[in-house]
């Protein structure tokens, strides 16, 4: 059994629609499974606009009606430090994912985690991006949370598999 804990860093532009969603929808799920000691949540964006802020009010109230509260979530900007710190770096599109290769590049070490799109880990989704909700109507904050809701199963999945090794 692995005993180190997994960090899981889950990253989109403003770190107020996607991410905290993913955020609070993944912990959910690690809390249901008694393993928030073994597996450590955050989120973070890309861009800088939001940071301090509360999560989206549209992102809160579609999470919240199903059962996932993120008020206590507060955006912030990727770090440096996120590449020595996270054993996940997940985007939640390609353009985040873009972004997040050219900082690490930036860095003089190697990055030895894994850095990738958070839906590889939904089973059979139709995308492999969370698309931006962000000046969309409600209906893309609750097609935010059924692809999250699908990728954060595989992700614990995952990790419940690689704790065993
Ligand atoms: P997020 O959504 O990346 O899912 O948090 C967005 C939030 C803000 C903006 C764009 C996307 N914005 O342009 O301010």
């Amino acid at each position: 059994m692995q005993e180190k804990q997994q960090k899981i860093l889950f990253v989109c532009l403003g770190n107020i629609c996607r991410s905290p969603t993913a955020h609070a929808v993944f912990r959910h799920l690690v809390q249901q499974e008694n393993l928030l000691d073994k597996i450590y949540i955050d989120s973070a964006g890309t861009g800088d606009w939001h940071v301090g802020k509360a999560p989206d009010g549209r992102a809160m109230s579609a999470a919240k009606k199903r059962g996932y509260n993120m008020e206590d979530l507060v955006a912030r900007q990727v770090a440096h430090n996120d590449f020595q710190e996270f054993d996940f770096i997940l985007a939640m599109d390609q353009d985040n994912l873009y972004n997040l290769q050219r900082i690490q590049k930036s860095q003089p070490s190697q990055y030895l985690g894994h850095l990738g799109l958070f839906l590889e880990f939904a089973d059979n989704a139709r995308t492999k991006e969370v698309p931006d909700p962000y000046y969309g109507g409600d209906n893309g904050f609750e097609q935010v949370l059924d692809l999250v809701e699908a990728a954060s199963r595989g992700l614990l999945n995952h990790l419940q598999r690689k704790m065993a090794e």
